[in-house]
């Protein structure tokens, strides 16, 4: 079996995970990189600014992208229409008019494109939909939430789009729910039906950023079965972030970074930690014997639902000044919303947003 030829476009950000990970995948036989895409030159390997170029060149199986949000639609269109399998970086559109574009593009050439979400790509997903189904937890009567991570200025001064909502008249929306924290939502809502039929976003920022560093949204979905999400980019302790899923007879803690879940009754508490397949295996693999890709451009409609709906929201409000400590310099600076670690893990264990727990940098009071 060959090994599958891989095309990288976006190198110098996330896409430097991506090279590693091809290496890795090439010492395997499995994969190798062949080509480079990207406005910067990087050195080494055949490389272009234009992807059209530059798959005619080097004629790849698969085009990874991992690229800033607002270009993925074009880029992965190109690849597809090209006939090439595409694995492309979360959010794979920056508007739900964009998904439906990207998915008319892979039903009309019938490529498969696969979104990066490793979360999905986890046992620890089906470990908690099998103690779902199970009755274990008995009643399930909400999914909770909770990101508390610390990002400094410098993650925003990074690139032009980052912490943008817009660039000119091109939506951006990277925000902490939609970007740093897509996963969450992505993962929570592989534990429902996946179908979204309403959504409350709440969105904030402490930072001189357009876009939300602190967030949460209530989703509702087609199953009834609330989803309640919190997050901050401004917490005071970096936290893994959890998805809890509570049932009237226990609850499933899912650490989706770390693939581990536990499981909570009145008679025990079981932790166990599940393996992940690499999501550029996957689709190598479906290349080879076509089955049923892990995290299919199908399957993140619902996850796009709930970017829309930020993307069309207010403004995130600006927490005043009073409500937040900034420390250190330059790209170190770092701002902290006081309390708001607790109000976000609250809203994982309560199922309340910031407004209707009261928090005062939320209701203005
Ligand atoms: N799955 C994950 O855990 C994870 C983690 C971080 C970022 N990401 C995703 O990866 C993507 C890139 O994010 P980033 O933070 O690395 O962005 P970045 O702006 O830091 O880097 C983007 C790279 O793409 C290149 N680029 C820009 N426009 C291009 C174009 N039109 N054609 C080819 N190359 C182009 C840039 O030169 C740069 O090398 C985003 O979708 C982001 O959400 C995913």
């Amino acid at each position: 079996m060959r090994r599958a030829r891989v095309v990288l476009v976006g190198a110098h950000g996330h896409g430097k995970w991506h090279r590693a990970n091809i290496a890795r995948l090439a010492e395997q036989g499995e994969a190798e990189l062949v080509g480079v895409c990207d406005p910067v030159e990087v050195s080494g390997t055949p490389w272009s600014a234009d992807l059209g170029e530059l798959i005619e060149r080097v004629d790849p199986d698969v085009v990874l992208i991992a690229t800033p949000i607002h270009t993925h639609v074009d880029l992965a269109l190109t690849a597809l229409r090209a006939g090439r399998a595409v694995l492309l970086e979360k959010p794979p559109a920056p508007t739900l008019g964009e998904f439906e574009r990207l998915r008319a593009g892979v039903d009309e050439t019938g490529v498969p494109c696969q979104v990066g979400f490793q979360s999905l790509g986890s046992s620890a997903v089906d470990a908690v939909r099998d103690v779902i189904a199970s009755g274990q937890i008995g009643e399930i009567h909400g999914i909770g939430g909770a990101g508390t991570w610390i990002r400094t200025i410098g993650y925003y001064d990074r690139a032009p789009w980052a912490g943008r909502r817009r660039l000119g008249d091109v939506p951006v929306v990277d925000g902490a729910l939609t970007n740093p924290f897509a996963h969450m939502v992505a993962t929570a809502l592989a534990l429902t039906d996946g179908t979204v039929t309403g959504t409350v976003p709440e969105l904030f920022r402490a930072y001189p950023i357009e876009s939300d560093d602190t967030a949460a949204i209530r989703i509702v979905t087609a199953h009834g079965v609330p989803v309640t999400l919190a997050v901050t980019l401004c917490a005071t302790h970096h936290r893994t972030p959890t998805i809890v899923v509570h049932g009237n007879r226990g609850r499933v803690t899912l650490h989706y970074t770390e693939d581990v879940v536990e499981v909570t009754t009145a008679d025990a508490v079981h932790h166990r930690r599940y393996d992940r397949v690499d999501l550029l295996t996957d689709l190598i693999e479906h290349l080879h014997a076509p089955g049923d890709l892990r995290v299919p451009l199908a399957s993140t409609a619902g996850f796009t639902q709930v970017l829309d709906a930020v993307r069309r929201a207010p403004d995130p409000r600006p927490i005043p000044a009073e409500y937040y400590r900034e420390t250190g310099t330059g790209p170190d600076t770092r701002r902290e919303v006081l309390g708001v670690d607790d109000a976000v893990l609250a809203a994982a264990e309560t199922l309340r947003t910031f407004t209707e727990q009261g928090v005062p940098w939320a209701t203005g009071r």
